[in-house]
C-alpha cells in the first residue's frame, strides 16, 4: 500500500505520520492548516475500492458513523475517495494510546479504572444501537484512551461498522465455511459473539458480548478462554464456558459480584445477557456503588496519580503480544521482553546495592584507622 508520509490529500491535509495499521488499511496523522487543527485519515487498501458492492457498503457505513454525536465516540469530519480511487475517512485526532497500547504498558488495569472506562464505552455504543448501527468490530484497539477538557481516561470507539469491509478469516485455514450460515464470518475471533462466530445476523447484545471480553482483558491481560489459533477462539465462543477470572489469575482479587456482572454478559444465548448497554453499563455502577467505590467517574488528568495496577508485582505474566500481527499469539501467557527487562532490572540494582556498601564499609575502615592512628 501506498505510503502517504509527506503528501499532501484532497487539497488540505498534510499526512505527517503513520499512526497505525490494521487489516484494511492505515491510518495518519495529519494537520489541516486552514483549520489549524490535527486530524487522523484513514486510508482503506486500495484493492477494496475495486469492488463496487464495497465501495457502496463503505459509504453506507461512513455516513452512518457520521450522524453519531455521543462524546466517546469518534468524530468523523469527512469521507470518500481520493484522487487515486482510495477509501478514506478523515477524523478528529486522538491524543492517546488505545487499550492494547494501554494494557501492554500497564498491565493489568485495576478493575475499578476498567469499569469506569466501560461505563463511558457503553454510553457511545448505546447511541450508536438506539440508531440501528451494530459496530461488529469491538477490540481494544478500536477503544482510544484520551484526555478531553482535563478529564483523563476519556475513552473514544472507533470504527463502527467498518468490519464489513474486511475479509474474512480464511476459510482454507479452518472448517470456517462449515460454521457460518451466510458463508462470511467478519469480526475479530478473539472478541466475536457466539452468534457472530456462526455467522448469523448480529444486534446490540453481540456488542455487548464483545465489550465483556475486552472488559475481562482489561482486568486480567488475557482472553476468557484459552486457544491456539483464530479458528480455536470461534469454536470456544460458541461452546466453552469462559474461564472465571479469578482462576484466569492466580492472585486476582475481583468481586464475587463483579465476576457475576462479566459472567452474564458472557452468555452464549443473547436472550440471557443483558439486553441493552445501559443495563450492562448500569449493573457496572450498582458494581461500583456497591463496593464502596466513592470517587468520581471522571478522573481529571492533571491530579492523577500513576496507575498503579493491583497486579504491579507481576505483570510479565500478564501482558500478551499483538493480536493483529500474529493473531495466535494473543492466547500466549507472556511478552518475553517485559520479563527480560525485569530480570535485567533486578540484577542492576543488586550490582547498585553491593557497590554503594562496598564504598561505605571502605569509609568506615579509613575512618577507624584515621581514629586509631
Ligand atoms: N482518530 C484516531 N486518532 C488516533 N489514533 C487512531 C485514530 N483512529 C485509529 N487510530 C489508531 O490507529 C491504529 C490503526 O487503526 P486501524 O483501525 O487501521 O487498525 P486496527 O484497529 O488495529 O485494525 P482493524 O483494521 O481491524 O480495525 C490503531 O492503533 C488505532 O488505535
Ligand atoms: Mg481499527
Amino acid at each position: 500500500m501506498e505510503d502517504y508520509v509527506g503528501q499532501t490529500v484532497l487539497g488540505q491535509f498534510r499526512i505527517l505520520e503513520e499512526i497505525g495499521r490494521g487489516g484494511m488499511g492505515a491510518v495518519y496523522k495529519a494537520e489541516q492548516p486552514d483549520m489549524d487543527r490535527l486530524v487522523a485519515v484513514k486510508i482503506l487498501h486500495p484493492r477494496l475500492a475495486s469492488r463496487q458492492d464495497l465501495v457502496l457498503r463503505f459509504r453506507r457505513e461512513a455516513r452512518a458513523m457520521s450522524r453519531l454525536t455521543h462524546p466517546n465516540t469518534v468524530r468523523v469530519l469527512l469521507f470518500g475517495q481520493l484522487e487515486n480511487g482510495a477509501l478514506y475517512i478523515v477524523m478528529e485526532y486522538l491524543d492517546g494510546e488505545n487499550l492494547l497500547q494501554v494494557e501492554r504498558k500497564a498491565g493489568p488495569l485495576d478493575p475499578v479504572r476498567a469499569a469506569r472506562i466501560m461505563i463511558q464505552v457503553c454510553g457511545a455504543l448505546g447511541e450508536a444501537h438506539s440508531l440501528g448501527i451494530v459496530h461488529r468490530d469491538l477490540k481494544p484497539e478500536n477503544i482510544v484512551l484520551s484526555t478531553q477538557g482535563g478529564i483523563s481516561d476519556f475513552p473514544k470507539v472507533l470504527d463502527f461498522g467498518l468490519a464489513k469491509m474486511k475479509d474474512p478469516p480464511d476459510p482454507k485455514t479452518g472448517s470456517l465455511r462449515a460454521l457460518t450460515q451466510q458463508g462470511a464470518v467478519f469480526g475479530t475471533p478473539e472478541f466475536m459473539s457466539p452468534e457472530q462466530a456462526r455467522g448469523e445476523v448480529l444486534d446490540a447484545r453481540s456488542d455487548i458480548y464483545s465489550l465483556c471480553v475486552i472488559l475481562y482483558e482489561m482486568v486480567t491481560c488475557k482472553l476468557p478462554f484459552k486457544a491456539k489459533s483464530p479458528m480455536d477462539f470461534i469454536t470456544q465462543h460458541i461452546k466453552a464456558p469462559p474461564i472465571p477470572v479469578h482462576t484466569r489469575v492466580s492472585g486476582l482479587s475481583l468481586e464475587e459480584k463483579h465476576w457475576k456482572v462479566m459472567e452474564r454478559a458472557l452468555r452464549k444465548d443473547k436472550d440471557e445477557r443483558y439486553q441493552t448497554t445501559l443495563e450492562f453499563a448500569d449493573a457496572l455502577m450498582t458494581w461500583l456503588n456497591g463496593s464502596g467505590v466513592d470517587l468520581p467517574l471522571a478522573v481529571p488528568a492533571q491530579t492523577e496519580a500513576p496507575a498503579p495496577a493491583p497486579a504491579a508485582e507481576e505483570p510479565a505474566a500478564r501482558a500478551r503480544p499483538p493480536v493483529q500481527d500474529a493473531p495466535a499469539a494473543k492466547a500466549s501467557e507472556i511478552v518475553p521482553e517485559r520479563a527480560d527487562r525485569l530480570g535485567r532490572g533486578v540484577v542492576i540494582g543488586l550490582v547498585v546495592g553491593l557497590g554503594v556498601l562496598f564504598v561505605a564499609v571502605v569509609v568506615l575502615v579509613l575512618l577507624l584507622l584515621g581514629f586509631m592512628t
